[in-house]
C-alpha cells in the first residue's frame, strides 16, 4: 500500500479527490490538509510516498511552497492539479514531476498514480491491504487482453466457449480474468459458472452509477467464482434493464477493468447494439464462432465484410472458431476445407463436439476446467487459450489439420 498525502485549500475539490482515492485499493490516504503553509509539517511528519497539491486556491502560495518541498524532500514524488496550464508547467519547473487537469477523471488519476508511485517506489504488481492480497490487482506490466466472443448465430457455443475460456485463463495463477456478460437481454454465463453468495448486482448497476464509478464499486459488482479466480459481470437481471446501459458505459467499465486484469473476455448478443459494436471496437481479437452448416457459414462472410468495413478495420481482430466439429447433429456434410473456401479466410482454430462434459458441466454449474479437466474438449480449450497469447502453435485450418495440435475435424 502507497501513502499520500492531498493538499487543497478548496473544500469541494478535496472532498472529490478524497473519494476517487479512497476507491484506489493500491493507496492509503495518509493526510490531508486544508492550507499550503501547513502542508510542509505535514509532510514532515507523514513522510508520504506521494503529495498531491491542488494549486488552484492560490498559486503563488502552492509554486512556493512545492519549491521548498522539492529542496527539502528530493525523492518526494509531487503531483499537481489545475486548471491552468502554465501553472502545471510552473509546478514542473519548481520540482513537481506529475500532473492532471482539473476536471480529473478516475482512469486519469489511477494512470498518474501508478506512474508516479511506480517510478519511485517500484510498486509492485500486487497490492496488499489488510494483510491480504488485494482481488483487484493495480498492474504495471504488460497490456490487458480484450477477447470477444461472438456468434454468427444463436446456440453455436458463444457462451460455452466465452466462460470456458475465461475460465481456462483465470485458472492460471498469473492471470485476473473478468468475464463480462453483454448478452444484456438473454445472457445465460452466470448459469454456467454458478457463483456462490451471488449479490444482486450487475452490470446495470454500474451504469446507474457511472458518474460515481471507481474501484471498490467495480469490485462489489464483479462476483467471483472461487475455484478458479474468475470474476464475473452479470448481465441485468431484469430484461427491461438492458435499456439503461449505453456504449460508453462499456467503454468506461471495460477501460477501468483493464487497469486491474489481466484478461477480459466478453459475450456478445448477437443484436448488434451499439453495446456490442462497442466491445468490438474495444477488442484486440474477436473470435467469431462458426459451425459447418450453412446459416453459420453465410453469416461469418457477412459479419467478416460489416467488421472489414468499419473504421477500425476491426476484420483484422476476427478469429474464426469453428465449434463442435465432428457432430452429426449439427454438421451437414461440410468440411473445413470447403468452409475455409467459402469464408474466404483460415479457421483460426476448431472445437471438438463433446456433448457429455459440456453439459455436464453445465448442468454442474463449474467451468471444465474444474469440472472435466481432461475431458478432449477443455483440453482444446487450453489449447486456445494458449494460441491466443501466442504461446502455441495455432491448431490446423483444413489446408494443414494434419500438423495442427488438436485436428479434430473431418476432410
Ligand atoms: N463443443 C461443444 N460440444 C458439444 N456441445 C456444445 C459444444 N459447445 C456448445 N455446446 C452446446 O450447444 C448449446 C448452445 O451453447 P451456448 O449456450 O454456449 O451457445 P450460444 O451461442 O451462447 O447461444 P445463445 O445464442 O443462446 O447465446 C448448449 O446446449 C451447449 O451445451
Ligand atoms: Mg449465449
Amino acid at each position: 500500500m502507497q501513502r499520500v498525502a492531498i493538499v487543497d485549500p478548496t473544500e469541494s475539490s478535496r472532498e472529490t479527490l478524497r473519494t476517487l482515492l479512497l476507491g484506489v485499493d493500491f493507496v492509503w490516504l495518509e493526510a490531508e490538509c486544508a492550507r499550503y503553509e501547513y502542508f510542509f509539517d505535514v509532510i514532515a511528519q507523514s513522510m508520504p510516498d506521494l503529495a498531491i497539491v491542488s494549486l488552484d486556491a492560490d498559486k503563488q502560495r502552492a509554486l512556493h511552497m512545492i519549491g521548498q518541498l522539492a529542496v527539502e524532500h528530493p525523492k518526494l514524488a509531487i503531483l499537481t492539479i489545475s486548471k491552468d496550464h502554465q501553472a502545471l508547467l510552473l509546478s514542473l519547473q519548481r520540482g513537481a514531476k506529475y500532473f492532471l487537469t482539473e476536471p480529473v477523471e478516475l482512469e486519469d488519476l489511477l494512470s498518474a498514480l501508478r506512474r508516479a508511485l511506480g517510478e519511485n517506489t517500484g510498486l509492485q504488481e500486487t497490492s496488499v491491504s489488510n494483510g491480504q492480497v488485494s482481488s483487484v490487482i493495480p498492474r504495471q506490466a504488460a497490456p490487458s487482453s480484450v477477447i470477444a466472443v461472438l456468434g454468427s448465430r444463436g446456440g453455436v457455443g458463444t457462451t460455452t466457449l466465452a466462460v470456458n475460456l475465461a475460465a481456462t485463463l483465470a485458472n492460471d495463477p498469473n492471470h485476473a480474468v473478468a468475464l463480462l456478460d453483454l448478452d444484456l437481454a438473454l445472457g445465460d454465463a452466470d448459469i454456467a459458472v454458478e457463483v456462490q453468495g451471488m449479490e444482486n448486482i450487475s452490470i446495470a448497476d454500474l451504469a446507474r452509477n457511472i458518474q460515481r464509478l471507481d474501484m471498490n464499486f467495480l469490485k462489489r459488482a464483479l462476483v467471483k467464482h472461487e475455484a478458479t479466480g474468475l470474476s464475473i459481470l452479470r448481465h441485468p437481471l431484469e430484461i427491461q434493464d438492458m435499456g439503461v446501459i449505453h456504449e460508453s458505459h462499456v467503454e468506461r467499465i471495460v477501460n477501468l477493468l483493464k487497469i486491474s486484469y489481466t484478461h477480459l473476455v466478453l459475450d456478445l448478443s448477437k443484436a448488434f447494439l451499439p453495446t456490442d459494436l462497442m466491445a468490438l471496437r474495444m477488442a484486440d481479437q474477436i473470435l467469431l464462432v462458426a459451425q459447418l452448416e450453412l446459416g453459420s457459414l453465410r453469416n461469418v462472410v457477412r459479419l467478416n465484410h460489416l467488421l472489414n468495413n468499419t473504421e477500425e478495420q476491426l476484420g483484422e481482430r476476427v478469429r474464426v472458431v469453428v465449434n463442435r466439429v465432428g457432430s452429426e447433429a449439427v454438421e451437414e456434410g461440410i468440411s473445413l476445407k470447403k468452409a475455409e473456401e467459402v469464408i474466404g479466410r483460415p479457421i483460426f482454430w476448431q472445437v471438438p463436439n463433446d456433448s457429455k462434459a459440456v453439459i455436464a458441466a453445465r448442468v454442474a454449474g463449474q467451468p471444465m476446467v474444474k469440472h472435466n479437466p481432461k475431458s478432449k474438449v477443455q483440453q482444446n480449450i487450453q489449447g486456445l487459450a494458449l494460441a491466443l497469447s501466442g504461446k502455441a502453435p495455432v491448431a490446423a485450418g483444413a489446408t494443414d489439420s494434419k500438423k495442427g495440435w488438436f485436428s479434430f475435424g473431418k476432410k
